[in-house]
């Protein structure tokens, strides 16, 4: 059955769809690069891509040649037999990387997940078993048990509590009680190089330091949750080598599959070498058609020359948000780098988030005061132009009070 006015589809979901999500009333049903059309044909500029994950933007050709090529020849066979892709993917993540081994899943929380198990497991080969995480203040890692017990948001921890033990939460760039809360019971410290959900907000490089400083002291190992700040989003491979953080685990997913579900926790030679078979699976991860979209995304960032292309524009976009900041006073902070922005309001993001999409254009709310930009990685200067002119109109249509 073809529904498509936004009555239909809003009536129908709100009879059989769990009702976890407060959606925006629209209804998309096409997409062309950083566009999306709504189901009257209206264009959107897309500068949220799906909360980071078209990283190629919307029916990018060499990807939909690749999964329509895929589903044609082979989707899905399980872990329990060799397909040639997987192995192909490891050793493209592991040269961008320097962490020489991979665990496919299907999301950033799984991803998270299998980081968290695989720091305990790696304690626990070791004869020292260490049940303990730290994690920072404002932090998000997912909706599972494991990524949710390391996320700081009360909102989302309590009804589900209690969550897994051994946390403890560490104020960002408090050096002081960081090397304090680490001990010799810490099997893992997690941290997001950026802050996503949490407002964009990047580590300091002096903070880096004291996490490594940190784990050295302890021997604590080094997760760093590069779901939604790794895979070329800030124009590097990785944010975490950017700040001088050198990780045992990185967990990643979003921009990975362009679309595709596809996670991924990358570690190093000597947690790798404390995983015995049967440790840790999942009946999707790593499939042809994940393996096949996220190689298609690989080929673009590398050989395609996304990468260094989100330098550049990004530095167009990061100017055209200063300027933007400088006319409207409801900005506090511009943060981010590459293409992850977020601009710090004064007031709740809300109503601009509305105004947005009334003017075609699509960015977030996150930590309530914040409107977050995660643009797709094609995004052109001319595009970004046209997309902050119409931010620009729906910041003045909100003006700075409430
Ligand atoms: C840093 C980080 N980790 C983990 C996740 C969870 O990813 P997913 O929603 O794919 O499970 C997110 C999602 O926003 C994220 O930003």
């Amino acid at each position: 059955m073809e529904t498509t006015t936004i009555d239909e589809v809003r009536a129908l979901e709100a009879r059989h769809v769990l009702q976890t999500y407060k959606r925006s009333p629209v209804t998309f049903v096409r997409g062309q690069g950083v566009r999306l059309y709504d189901a009257d044909g209206r264009e959107y500029l897309d500068l949220l891509s799906g909360i980071g994950v078209a990283s190629l933007g919307h029916a990018h050709p060499g990807l939909a040649r690749a999964i329509a090529d895929q589903a044609q020849t082979l989707i899905h066979t399980s872990n329990l037999f060799y397909h040639p892709l997987q192995g192909q993917l490891a050793e493209r993540l592991a040269r961008l990387s320097g962490l020489p081994r991979a665990f496919f899943c299907n999301s950033g929380t799984e991803a998270v997940e299998a980081c968290l198990k695989f720091a305990r497991r790696y304690w626990h080969a070791r004869g020292e078993p260490r049940a303990e995480f730290i994690a920072f203040e404002n932090s998000f890692h997912g909706r599972t048990f494991g990524a949710l017990s390391v996320t700081s948001n009360e909102h989302y921890r309590a009804p589900f509590e209690p969550l897994v033990p051994g946390v403890r939460f560490v104020p960002v760039h408090d050096p002081k009680a960081l090397l304090a809360a680490v001990s010799r019971s810490t099997a893992a410290i997690i941290a997001e190089p950026i802050q996503g959900e949490g407002g964009v907000r990047p580590l300091t490089q002096a903070f880096a330091s004291a996490i490594t400083e940190a784990a050295s002291n302890t021997g604590a190992l080094i997760i760093a949750d590069e779901v939604q700040s790794g895979l070329g989003r800030t124009g590097y491979p990785f944010y975490a080598p950017v700040l001088g953080l050198h990780p045992d685990l990185i967990s990643i997913g979003k921009a990975l599959g362009g679309g595709v579900a596809v996670g991924a926790a990358l570690v190093s030679q000597k947690v790798a070498d404390t995983i015995a078979f049967g440790d840790h699976g999942s009946t999707y991860g790593g499939n042809l058609l994940a393996c096949r979209a996220a190689l298609c995304f690989l080929d673009e960032l590398d050989t395609g020359g996304l990468l260094g292309r989100v330098s550049r524009v990004g530095d167009h976009l990061e100017r055209g948000l200063r300027a933007m900041a400088a006319r409207h006073p409801l900005i506090k902070e511009v943060r981010g780098a590459g293409l992850i922005w977020g601009l710090q309001l004064t007031r709740d993001a809300a109503p601009v988030i509305k105004e947005g999409l009334a003017r075609g254009v699509i960015v977030n709310r996150t930590a309530e005061t914040v409107v977050r930009l995660l643009p797709p990685l094609v995004i052109t200067e001319p595009e970004i132009d046209e997309a902050l002119g119409r931010l620009d109109a729906a910041l003045g249509a909100v003006g700075a009070d409430e």
